[in-house]
């Protein structure tokens, strides 16, 4: 896909992890030029998505992070109300301790939802570079962030998301990155983009509930899913970290590495740091 189709793309409503704004102009020349569908299971602040799920005749979001799908839908549904009630929001650092703290409490999973998808967008807006981190009881813990006045409705881009929500069909799934994915087919195209492999964690393979060595797990069933939509005839592209263990996995596939930084750096850990790889079955 040519990379003008990004002088209409719509801006994302917030910062994510692993966000893709900066490496998409390097993505999209890999991008099919025809798709009836267009599926992304982790589709986290959904770059791609409003990037290119337009010229799909669906597309199928998903991510497991409930407070982030959330979100999407009450966009989607909610959204005067959304504005109304984040445009009493504050930037405070008591007031947002106050916002932040709310998951503290058993029953926050059962409150409003237009409050829990304002209170997501005003977290992401205040804390500290717009990380999105929890703690091991999945409460909101990146601190209050310095920033000179900042905006915290920003209607033109809630507008412009809640329009795109709305005009192109869009189902939005809160699942397991496969159960997602159900109704591919060969007019389908799937963007992967998983929490990345991590280098350090390379060598384990034991799967122990609620360590970090789950990793490993989440890789090699997304390669799975990977050669069984391969060996389905649907057409997927993955992005993933640069290192040894997923050039490995995907030996039979077409990697690509994207560098991200200019110069020359023999180093791998520099190298690594500063390339990711792009795979792709066609
Ligand atoms: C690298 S981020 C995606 C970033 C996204 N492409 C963007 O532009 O903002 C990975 C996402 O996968 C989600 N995730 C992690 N494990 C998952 C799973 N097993 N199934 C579905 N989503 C998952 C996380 O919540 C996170 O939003």
């Amino acid at each position: 896909m040519d990379i003008s189709v990004l002088d209409d793309a719509v801006t994302p409503f917030t910062k994510w992890v692993g966000g893709k704004r900066k490496v998409l102009k390097k993505l999209l020349p890999y991008v099919p030029h025809h798709f009836e569908t267009y599926y992304e299971p982790f589709v986290g602040g959904g770059t791609m998505y409003f990037t290119v799920g337009r010229f799909a005749r669906r597309c199928y979001i998903n991510d497991l992070n409930e407070e982030l799908i959330n979100a999407y839908i009450q966009l989607r549904d909610e959204l005067g109300e959304l504005k109304r009630r984040l445009s009493t929001y504050i930037y405070d650092k008591d007031f947002f301790m106050e916002v932040r703290n709310r998951d503290r409490d058993p029953d926050f999973s059962n409150s409003d939802p237009v409050d829990r998808a304002v209170r997501l967008i005003y977290l992401l807006r205040v804390c500290f570079n717009g990380l999105y981190r929890v703690n091991k009881k999945n409460h909101f813990n990146t601190p209050f962030g310095r920033y000179d006045n900042p905006k915290i409705c920003r209607s033109e881009i809630l507008d412009a998301v809640s329009e795109y929500l709305n005009t192109v069909p869009t189902e939005i799934s809160c699942t397991n990155f496969a159960s997602a994915l159900e109704g591919v087919d060969k007019n389908s195209f799937v963007y992967f983009d998983p929490p990345y492999y991590r280098v350090e964690y390379s060598s384990f393979t034991a799967y122990q509930p609620g360590s970090k060595r789950e990793d490993p797990l989440l890789q090699q069933h997304l390669h799975e899913v990977c050669c069984s939509l391969d060996a389905r005839g649907v057409r997927f592209m993955q992005s993933n970290s640069d290192c040894e263990a997923v050039r490995k996995l995907y030996a039979d596939f077409k990697i690509v590495e994207l560098k991200a930084a200019t110069g020359m750096n023999s180093d791998t850990s520099a190298r690594q740091a500063r390339s990711e790889l792009l795979i792709l079955n066609y």
